[in-house]
């Protein structure tokens, strides 16, 4: 008899600017890669040619912090239907760069949305559904903002912020964390890469491998 493939499995990363999640991404995947699982990677806002439109202007257009959280979920909805779920009902496994946490951070915790208007959209777009694993790495604000400087690249609207506003967010990204403690594991990202590799390693396996 042969039985239904297994479900992908949803990981998400998350954190303020400069955490140092981009590296730690490709090494998820590799890892997953080298165990055989097929893996999407992804990112948001973006993800699909639209949610990459939104993207740009998401990142470089100024707007209401309405239109902005509303826009980002608009990202998430066609991301979730055309990209995220298809593959997780396939088999493959999805790694996504920032998901709807980072809409509570940045916009409940960082811009002052109301936490009811996020919650009243996450209901809507995904109802019931929630990553397998998320990971946020932590660090303190000015140790993020001093690598972000460091890449020379010109920062967008979100980068541009003062501390108060990393600030906010970092502390929003605990407090969700701490309601979702089974699914929400928090990185101290402030230590060299290989260690905190190592660590993402041994939580992986851990949680499906062993
Ligand atoms: P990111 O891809 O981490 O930026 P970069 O390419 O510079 O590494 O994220 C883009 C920005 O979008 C980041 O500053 C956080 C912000 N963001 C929100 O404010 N809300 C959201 O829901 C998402 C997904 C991202």
């Amino acid at each position: 008899m042969i039985s239904a493939p297994d479900k992908g499995r949803f990981i998400t990363f998350e954190g303020i600017d400069g955490a140092g999640k981009s590296s730690q991404i490709a090494a998820v995947v590799e890892l997953l890669r080298a165990r055989g699982i097929a893996v999407e990677q992804s990112r948001e806002p973006g993800g699909t040619p639209l949610g990459e439109r939104l993207r740009d202007l998401l990142l470089h257009e100024a707007m209401h912090l309405e239109t902005e959280a509303m826009l980002m979920f608009a990202a998430r909805r066609e991301h979730l239907s055309a990209k995220i779920l298809p593959a997780l009902a396939a088999g493959t496994w999805v790694v996504c760069d920032r998901f709807s946490d980072a809409t509570y951070a940045y916009q409940v915790g960082g811009r002052g949305l109301a936490a009811d208007k996020f919650k009243a959209l996450e209901a809507w777009v995904h109802p019931g559904f929630q990553p397998d694993l998320t990971l946020i790495f932590d660090l303190p604000p000015e140790i993020a903002a001093s690598r972000v400087a460091s890449t020379g690249v010109d920062p967008d609207r979100f980068e541009r912020e003062q501390r108060g506003f990393f600030i906010r967010v970092r502390e929003a990204y605990l407090d969700r964390a701490a309601q979702a403690p089974e699914r929400i594991c928090v990185i101290d990202a402030d230590r060299r890469p290989e260690l905190i590799r190592a660590e993402l390693a041994a939580l992986i396996e851990e949680r499906w491998f062993s």
